[in-house]
């Protein structure tokens, strides 16, 4: 089959690779129709993590199955489903307790798996024709009726809808608060649309890129462009002086300042001194445990100067880490489902796989108008 492989520092490329197979009896084969290029994709495409040259990429996934296992009971050749980026196993001690994105089996000596990255395990991704999912009866999500007509829709509750929603539980956002999201990307404006359902009564979105500021106040969220105003001023001005009640982190450690110079502790202290006393902050933007190529010397050990004696002063809580999208992915496609969420408002560009070489550039550009790029492998 055709799939995308990492080759290099910005270097993807579509090749023969071999044919995925049913490994394990509880394993199914996905013929994939959908598949994101995400935000976290560029920090291998990037070069700045230990994948390896050869990996199939791609964790955003949808399709129709094609070969079941013959443990698989629930799963039928012929449905339609979205697959959480999270593999889990659905029975170790953190899959029990709804914490998938920590599954303690399907990557042993790490905790969590995902399609196509690096240090999440052994599997290939789907930028591709096949993917196999394991562990299929637990990790399918089996989608309605209209699940072809809606493929971009559906897609996005691999990761990057449940993700931003993610971000918003992670600060216990409550309806009528205030919340401010550092990040316009796709995580970012998921994390403000997952907050305009939620019932919030403010939403501000920090970013410089004005094709994404404009996706954010279409939305319903005060765009805050830090090339024009400092950010933290801004927060204060619009909450009289108070800070937003809740904060998101969508950036992650490779943030920048406006001309690209990656400070990692930006968002982070802008949070701290954006989010009111007694607030709290979900942090899913990406941060490492070592980064050799970073510019910033603590960041190579994966550490960052962060305030935490504001943020202790402030009786701030944070919370962080990969989103379990389980836990979310099934309300969210009901609401697909109902005709009361859209998310494929954010899809810029649908592309053939032949086309994804160039589509990381430009996204990994952040050109004017490369918001979310979906593949169609089987176009
Ligand atoms: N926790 C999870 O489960 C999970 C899942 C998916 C993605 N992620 C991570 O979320 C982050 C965002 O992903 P994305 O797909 O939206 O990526 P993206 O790179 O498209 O978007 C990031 C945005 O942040 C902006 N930015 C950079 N520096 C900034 C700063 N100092 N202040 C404000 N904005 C700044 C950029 O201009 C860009 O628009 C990445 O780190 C990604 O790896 C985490
Ligand atoms: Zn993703
Ligand atoms: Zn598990």
């Amino acid at each position: 089959m055709k799939g995308l492989v990492y080759n290099g520092p910005r270097d993807v490329r579509v090749i023969e690779v071999p044919d995925p197979k049913i490994e394990k009896e509880t394993d199914v084969l996905v013929r994939i129709t959908a598949t994101n290029i995400c935000g976290s994709d560029l920090h291998m495409y990037e070069g700045r993590t230990s994948v390896e040259t050869g990996k199939v990429l791609g964790h955003e996934n949808l399709g129709q199955v094609i070969a079941v296992g013959k443990a698989v009971e629930r799963v039928k050749t012929g449905d339609w489903v979205c697959l959480p980026f999270n593999i889990a196993c659905g029975v170790c001690r953190n899959c029990e307790r709804g914490m998938t994105h920590a599954c303690l089996n399907a990557n042993p000596g790490s905790a969590g798996a995902a399609y196509g990255y690096a240090e999440m395990g052994p599997y290939q991704g789907g930028q591709a024709e096949l993917l196999r999912v394991p562990y299929a009866d637990f990790n399918c999500l089996v989608l309605p009726p209209d699940a072809e007509e809606k493929q971009n829709d559906y897609v996005m509750l691999a990761d990057i809808w449940p993700t931003g929603w993610h971000a918003t539980e992670l600060a216990g956002l409550q309806a009528g608060e205030s919340v401010v999201i550092y990040g316009a990307g796709p995580v970012g404006l998921f994390a403000a649309y997952s907050a305009r359902i939620k019932g919030a009564s403010q939403i501000m979105v920090v970013d410089r890129h004005p094709d994404r500021l404009r996706l954010a106040e279409k939305i319903g969220a005060v765009p805050i462009d830090d090339r024009r105003d400092d950010p933290v001023e801004a927060v204060m001005k619009l909450t009289r002086g108070e800070g937003a009640d809740k904060g998101c982190e969508c950036v992650g450690w490779q943030c920048h300042d406006a001309d690209g110079h990656e400070v990692p502790n930006e968002t982070m202290n802008r949070l701290v001194r954006s989010v009111r006393p007694a607030g709290a902050l979900g942090v899913v933007g990406v941060f490492v445990p070592q980064d050799p190529k970073a510019e910033d010397p603590l960041m190579k050990e994966g550490r960052i100067a962060f305030d935490f004696g504001l943020f202790f002063h402030k009786s701030l809580r944070l919370g962080s880490g990969q989103a379990p999208v389980k836990a979310y992915n099934r309300s969210l496609c009901r609401l697909i489902a109902a005709g009361r969420a859209q998310p494929s408002f954010l899809v810029s560009h649908e592309l053939p796989l032949s086309q994804a070489p160039e589509a990381y550039g430009h996204f990994d550009a952040r050109h004017d108008g490369w918001t979310k790029v979906v593949l169609k492998p089987a176009a």
